[in-house]
Formats: C-alpha cells, sequence, structure tokens
C-alpha cells in the first residue's frame, strides 16, 4: 500500500523508513517510463519549489528545476547571495517567510545543521540537496541507477574508494535501506564520520544489509559489482587540496583497480570528476562507467521526491 509522504522533509536517508525508500525507487521507475514514453504527468500544477544555493552546482540545480517544471510546477532559483540571509536574516525568519510562499524548498548549503534549523521552522518540506555532512538526493538516484543496472539491491556488494565524504556518507545509508553490502576505502585520516558509519551499521542490521571500512583500496574492490568514488577536495576544501591529492594517490580509480574487482562490476561517481585524480579518463569513459545514467537519474529520483512529498 502506498504510504503518504506529503509535507516530509527529506534531511537524510536515515529518516526514511525502508519502505520510504522503496516507495521513492518505485515512484521514480514510474515517472522515468512516463517521461520516456512522452506522456505527461503533472500532479504539481499551481507549485512552486524554492531552491536555495550557497554552493556551485549543476545536476542539482538543473535537475530540481526540470523536475518541478515537467511535474507542472514552478522553480524558484535563490542564490544564497543575494537573500537576506547574506546580511544577517535569521535562518528562521527565512523558514517563516518563505513557507508563506513556497511548497516546498530545496537547499544546498555548507553546515548540515543549518538544513535541520530550516526544516524546524518551514512549515512546507524541506530538500537536502547537499550539505558538508550528506548528499541524500544524489544516493538516491545511485541505488535508483543500480536497481536499474543489476535488477536488485540486496546483496549488492558497492565499494566506495576515496575519501569518507558526505556522497559516502549518504550511500552507507541507502546502502543500509536496502540490503546492499557497502564497503568504504579510505586511508586513515580520511574515514566516514564515525557517528554516521555506526547509525549505518544500526540500520544495517534490520535490513541484513553490511556497512564496512576499509583501508587497502584493492582487497575491498575484490567482488565488488559497483566501485564508486568522488573527488578528493569537496567544495570548501579547495585550500587542502594538494595535500589530499597526496593522500589519496592510491586511491585513485584506473583500469588496474577496475580489474582488481572482476567482470562486471560498473563503474559509478556524483560527478563532477577530477579526471585524472580519483578517475582515470579511462574507466570514466569505458563501458563499465554508467556515470551519465547516473546523472540522468537525478532527475527522475527528484521528481519522485517532489510528486511524494509536496
Ligand atoms: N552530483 C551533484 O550533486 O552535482 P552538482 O554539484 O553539479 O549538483
Ligand atoms: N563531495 C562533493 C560532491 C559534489 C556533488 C562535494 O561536496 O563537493
Amino acid at each position: 500500500m502506498a504510504i503518504n509522504m506529503k509535507g516530509k522533509d527529506l534531511i537524510s536517508i536515515h529518516d526514511l523508513s525502508q519502505e520510504e525508500v522503496w516507495q521513492i525507487l518505485k515512484t521514480t521507475e514510474f515517472l522515468k517510463t512516463i517521461q520516456k514514453t512522452g506522456d505527461v504527468y503533472q500532479p504539481l500544477k499551481g507549485k512552486t519549489l524554492g531552491m536555495i544555493f550557497t554552493k556551485a552546482s549543476t545536476r542539482t540545480r538543473v535537475a530540481f528545476e526540470v523536475a518541478i517544471w515537467q511535474l507542472g510546477g514552478h522553480g524558484l532559483f535563490l542564490s544564497a547571495q543575494d537573500l537576506q540571509l547574506r546580511r544577517g536574516e535569521t535562518i528562521a525568519d527565512t523558514a517563516r517567510v518563505l513557507s508563506r510562499y513556497l511548497d516546498g524548498i530545496m537547499i544546498r548549503t555548507f553546515d548540515h545543521n543549518d538544513v535541520i534549523e530550516l526544516a524546524r521552522y518551514a512549515s512546507i518540506p524541506v530538500i537536502n540537496g547537499l550539505t558538508d555532512l550528506l548528499h541524500p538526493t544524489q544516493a538516491l538516484a545511485d541505488i535508483f541507477t543500480i536497481y536499474e543496472k543489476k535488477g536488485r539491491l540486496e546483496g549488492i556488494k558497492l565499494t566506495y574508494v576515496g575519501d569518507g565524504n558526505n556522497v559516502a556518507h549518504s550511500l552507507m545509508f541507502a546502502g543500509a535501506k536496502v540490503g546492499m553490502q557497502v564497503t568504504i576505502a579510505t586511508p586513515p585520516g580520511y574515514q566516514p564520520d564515525p557517528a554516521i558509519v555506526a547509525q549505518a551499521q544500526e540500520d544495517a542490521r534490520k535490513t541484513g544489509a553490511s556497512i564496512q571500512l576499509a583501508q587497502d583500496p584493492h582487497a575491498a574492490v575484490r567482488g565488488a559489482d559497483v566501485i564508486y568514488t568522488d573527488v578528493w577536495a569537496s567544495m570548501g576544501q579547495e585550500a587542502e587540496h594538494d595535500r589530499r591529492v597526496k593522500d589519496l594517490g592510491d586511491y585513485q580509480v584506473n583500469p588496474r583497480l577496475m580489474q582488481e574487482a572482476g567482470e562486471g562490476v560498473l563503474f559509478m561517481h556524483c560527478l563532477p570528476a577530477h579526471r585524472g585524480e580519483e578517475v582515470t579518463d579511462e574507466v570514466a569513459d569505458s563501458p563499465q562507467s554508467v556515470i551519465f545514467d547516473e546523472a540522468e537519474n537525478r532527475l527522475h529520483v527528484h521528481k519522485a521526491i517532489l510528486a511524494l512529498v509536496m
């Protein structure tokens, strides 16, 4: 039976039930089919989504704006540079004011607590479009992509190689909800947040998933169905770039690492990629790479989220 998700925030996949995660995936499948057959489905006519960005974006911005438009609604890009937020208006007041105009808010920002604060004072759903801590809409598109390619999620072995960042955190949460075996291979000092790992492992116990940390990328990718990586210096870490490149150099996804995984392994990356750093061109452009399907699926997943919560 369908679960009513109207009015719900999407701040972390950890907050969703297993059934809600599957409802998002199944709705995504439905909406993608509709879009491919050229049918029109506009449940959000007359509704407006505000999209606040304090960081750069290509995929999230364009996919959310197209998503709301295809569903019959309107998307409003709000650069945090131009909002009164920048001049000291509180997040709480901003939330209360925007709730009088809009039907939903998507926000991409640095501090995860700012999103929690926004959601606390907004009377409309708030969707996390990436924080320093989490990137839930990305991970939902990622597991949808794996589901499409492999036909199942339970038991799928995903090895994330590189920096234990926001994307790695949300992949652990997503994998835990759907019974995947997620391994995060990082050098010392780049491990994911232990609190997130503990929460994901707690979620994993309920589904038979496993969430593990590793150090040796070669051992970690053996038998993997999916190898995933992300940039070594995330937005806001530009000053650490050179140190990170040095520390993470052995974690590059290159043809040798792909070969160590074995036959049929897929390559995934949330993009943007820093080609030549965390991934080589040979891998990013190989037949095993599904990075552009993954990027496309952001659109379909965003549509599902908006249709369900707005
Ligand atoms: N993957 C992702 O969120 O891309 P953007 O930074 O371009 O939105
Ligand atoms: N970890 C990256 C993801 C970009 C989509 C960042 O936060 O910059």
